[in-house]
């Protein structure tokens, strides 16, 4: 355990048997996460594996269909508002009102949070400024590239200084300069003891900027644990006692299984 989890016992994130069904699909399934303080923790999945659904079950925005949920030491089905009050989201959908401009869709995240216009007057242009949208002040967010929309959703989530982010796919669609100040901005609020909680399919991104990892298929948990600890290595084919160190792209498709694809030499023989 690191000092910072000493003294900050309970988990940020903790799932007990969660389920989340769609009909009679299941999309989550019985999942067990325990996410500690102050981690900069990476959920990873192939396509459809079940993340999204997770984060949003997670942050409150859908409901499970069985188990429990405990964020900072809250049931979340019990102090739900108090919970929303200490996280901050970017769905998905990254939900931004475009008709408004940057700044003035981050004051009205500000005062939903009850921050003061104070507040939101100090906040608001430093993060803007943070994420590179200060230059064009009047610019509605309808105007906005996916990548400037990703960062002002980035900023709305953290005006009210969250003590957990969740990133649904935070690189997806942004741009190499853009995605660099994004990393390093994270990496310095994990240092200050702020808790990341992150899905990404960019597995080169994840294991450079997360400390623990947890991997899904099919709404399942496969694997999870510390990065160093996952890396360290899968058996040696013939040999099962003996462990051979891999990155975390070879250890995602041992767990995962690369064999989806096979017959490969028969199919897109048209393709030539
Ligand atoms: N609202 C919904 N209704 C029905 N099926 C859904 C809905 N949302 C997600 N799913 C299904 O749940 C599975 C997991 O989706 P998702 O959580 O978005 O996966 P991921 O984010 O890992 O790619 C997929 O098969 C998807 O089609
Ligand atoms: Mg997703």
């Amino acid at each position: 355990m690191t000092e910072f989890e000493v003294q900050n016992p309970t988990p940020a994130v903790e799932t007990f048997d969660l389920v989340r069904r769609f009909g009679v699909f299941t999309a989550v399934d019985h999942l067990n996460l325990r996410v500690q303080r102050g981690s900069f923790f990476g959920f990873l999945g192939p396509n459809g594996a079940g993340k999204s659904t997770t984060i949003k079950v997670l942050t409150g925005l859908l409901g499970p269909s069985s188990g429990k949920i405990r964020v900072l030491g809250r049931d979340l089905a019990v102090e739900t508002l108090e919970v929303k009050r200490r996280i901050g989201v970017v769905p998905e959908d990254l939900n931004l009102f475009e008709r408004l401009t940057g700044a003035e869709m981050l004051a009205f995240t500000g005062r939903m949070y009850g921050l003061q216009k104070s507040e939101i007057a100090e906040r608001a242009p430093e993060l803007l400024e943070l994420m590179e949208l200060e230059s064009e002040p009047k610019k509605l967010i309808v105007e906005y590239s996916h990548g400037m929309k990703k960062k002002l959703s980035l900023a709305c989530a953290l005006i009210h200084r969250p003590e957990i982010l969740f990133l649904d796919e935070p690189f997806e669609g942004v741009d190499a300069i853009a995605s660099r100040t994004l990393k390093d901005l994270l990496s310095r609020l994990t240092e200050r003891g702020l808790t990341v909680f992150l899905t990404s399919h960019v597995l080169e991104i994840v294991e450079r900027l997360c400390s623990d990892i947890a991997i899904i298929s099919q709404g399942k948990l496969l694997a999870a644990g510390s990065l160093d600890e996952l890396k360290k290595g899968i058996p040696v084919e013939g040999d099962g006692e003996r462990l051979r160190p891999v990155s975390l792209e070879e250890y995602f498709i041992h767990i995962v299984g690369g064999t989806r694809i096979s017959g490969e030499e028969e199919v897109l023989q048209w393709l030539g």
